[in-house]
């Protein structure tokens, strides 16, 4: 690779980013070969805190680190010529406040994000979005980068609900994580998503039988799926803040499947899980930003894997997550429509 990978971060000043931003600085997430070009978008009241950031990446004297790390408030600065973005500033969830309310702030954000990156980004540019509602923002932000920015470049994260799963079936299998494959996330990121073992394999489990191995239906609905569901919940109430460490690693897991290619033996894995634009894909409604099983060649690329069998118990699941995810979107619409997103 010639030129440096100009990748943006928003939120530069949070949290996921100074776990994250090491790990696109060393090489950990691209490759060690990837050199790249970093460019940090937050709030003006920010800027000092991320001038901080700066001058630790500075310090880092990571290799393959382009010198200059601009940080800046002004989204046609920070997605001029941007690869890759990774969008994690959002508008966060105050006590008391309306599931509306946040999503009429965020529509905001990620409308102007979204007409930003149309303006000023390259057109094949890859956005993976974060900020929660993550998925209902990337569908937004999709509506205002079209045409220039197809929708399936454009994604949001639910790796870390699927490195939950995997880890969470490893533990009750006693068995390395890197050996269970084949689990899927399924829906919204959010406390409706869907985590799914029926096809998922281990050492002495084969396909079809991980049910079972696992404890049964009723481990599924009263352990396994909860858990993972309330997972970022029972982080921060133990920690007081919501999980960055290990949303940072998903990340850097993403985003080497999707540019770098899910190459065998590497990832792992037959598939991972990401909230991508649904192609009606197992009965999802067409449009919303779903998380599929997906297949990454590399290059940006991947495909919904197709024909995994879909019982009636995971189907009940499956639905429920779906129409939230709608009436995510409509209330999006209306929301814009109306002029009054805040
Ligand atoms: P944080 O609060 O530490 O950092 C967010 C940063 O975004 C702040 O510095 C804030 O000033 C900035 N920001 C707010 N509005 C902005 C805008 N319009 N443009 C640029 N920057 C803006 O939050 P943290 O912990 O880093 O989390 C970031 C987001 O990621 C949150 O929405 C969180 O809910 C979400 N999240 C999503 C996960 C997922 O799996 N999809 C997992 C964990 C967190």
């Amino acid at each position: 690779p010639s030129r440096p990978l100009v990748i943006t971060v928003t939120g530069g000043a949070g949290q996921i980013a100074y776990a994250l931003l090491p790990l696109l600085a060393s090489g950990y997430a691209l490759g060690s070969e990837q050199r790249v070009s970093l460019r940090l978008l937050d709030l003006p009241v920010m800027m000092e805190a991320m001038r901080g950031v700066a001058m630790e990446l500075e310090d880092g004297a990571y290799p393959l680190l382009d010198a200059a790390v601009v940080v800046t408030d002004d989204p046609r600065v920070a997605f001029d010529g941007c690869d890759v973005a990774v969008l994690l500033g959002s508008f966060p969830r105050k006590p008391g406040m309306e599931r509306k309310e946040l999503l009429a702030r965020n529509a905001t954000i990620f409308r102007e994000q979204g007409e930003s990156i149309k303006a000023v980004a390259r057109g094949d540019i890859r956005v993976l979005v974060v900020g929660n509602p993550a998925n209902t923002n990337a569908w937004i932000l999709s509506q205002y980068a079209a045409p220039a920015v197809p929708p399936e470049h454009i994604m949001a994260l639910t790796r870390l609900d699927h490195n939950r799963t995997r880890s969470l079936v490893a533990h009750t299998l006693h068995c390395r994580v890197d050996a269970v494959d084949g689990v899927v996330v399924w829906g919204n990121h959010s406390s409706t998503q869907y985590p799914d073992v029926s096809v998922a394999t281990a050492p002495n489990v084969t396909r079809g039988r991980m049910r079972a191995a696992v404890g049964g239906e009723a481990f599924l609905r009263d352990v396994l799926i909860p858990t993972v569901q309330t997972r970022g919940a029972a982080v921060l109430a133990a920690r007081k803040l919501s999980s960055a460490m290990s949303a940072a690693n998903a990340i850097a897991d993403h985003l080497r499947d999707w540019l770098c290619g899910m190459k065998a033996g590497d990832s792992g894995q037959s598939w991972v899980s990401a909230a991508v634009m649904s192609d009606g894909s197992y009965d999802i409604e067409p449009g919303i930003f779903y998380s599929f099983p997906v297949r990454c060649a590399g290059g940006g690329a991947y495909e919904i894997v197709h024909d995994l069998p879909v019982d009636e118990f995971s189907r009940k699941y499956m639905q429920a997550t779906g129409d939230e995810l709608i009436a995510e979107r409509d209330e999006a619409i209306a929301l814009l429509r109306r002029g009054s997103a805040l």
